[in-house]
């Protein structure tokens, strides 16, 4: 019972209560979000989209959402190749990034700044592709999270998540108490990553249609789903 209060009123909550977007709180300092910016346009990126262009059947006319979209090298890609993409994160330093890449690209992208709970403003089903690329971790709740991303997506629509586990992070210390943590208890404190395949658990609660899981490197998680239609 506790245990179970604990998961749904983190610390993580409170702060998310307390530092505000909209009051000019911004995780990431202008120089980190230009230099994440430089390293994220590797050739890597094209490769990526190109499979899930694939997967999707196309990209044209989809409407995709972008979660924790950063610096926007995966959404101006996406809508590129005809996707209306939003992208949706909670850093102004990203999403000015973002812009200038967006315009450098010559594509309209819909920006939208908050915690990725509050993607939970968009209607349920409205997204053909959810791509949720390195950034999972910062959800409030592994298992609320999960059920969000799929509320969102349509049925038959595409689901790509990537996210570092663990093994990844190394943690020592009182991290690897939060890690301990959000393992056993599923109390988040911090923004421990998920312990490897409890995404893939998470998500296969929900009908499915198809699912494609890449476990081939020990430090990160990746998942493309096809969401069932009952
Ligand atoms: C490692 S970056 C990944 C960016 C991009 N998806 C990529 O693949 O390069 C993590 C992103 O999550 C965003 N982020 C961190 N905490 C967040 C939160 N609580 N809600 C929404 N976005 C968050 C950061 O601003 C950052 O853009």
């Amino acid at each position: 019972m506790v245990a179970f209060a604990l998961e749904k009123m983190p610390i993580n909550l409170l702060h998310s209560l307390v530092h505000r977007v909209e009051q000019g709180w911004d995780p990431i300092s202008h120089e980190y979000a230009d230099k994440y910016a430089e390293a994220a346009w590797h050739e890597e990126r094209v490769a990526l989209i190109e499979r899930l262009e694939f997967f999707a059947g196309g990209f044209k006319g989809k409407r995709v959402l972008d979660l924790g979209g950063g610096p926007g090298q995966y959404s101006a890609l996406m809508a590129q190749r005809g996707a209306r993409v939003t992208w949706h994160d909670v850093s102004r330093e990203y999403e000015r990034v973002a812009r200038v890449h967006a315009q450098a690209a010559g594509v309209s992208i819909d920006f939208s700044l908050g915690y990725l709970e509050e993607a939970a403003k968009f209607e349920p089903q409205s997204f053909d592709i959810i791509f949720c690329r390195l950034c999972w971790s910062y959800c409030r709740s592994d298992r609320r999270f999960a059920r969000l991303l799929y509320t969102l997506l349509r049925p038959r629509g595409v689901g790509y998540i990537e996210c570092n586990t663990p093994e990844f992070a190394r943690p020592r210390r009182l991290r690897k108490l939060s890690y301990w943590l959000n393992e056993h208890l599923w109390w988040k404190i911090g923004h421990p990553l998920p312990p490897h395949g409890r995404i893939t658990k998470l998500v296969q609660k929900y009908p499915f249609e198809t699912m494609i899981v890449d476990y081939s490197s020990e430090l990160s998680d990746v998942l493309l789903f096809v969401k069932g239609t009952v």
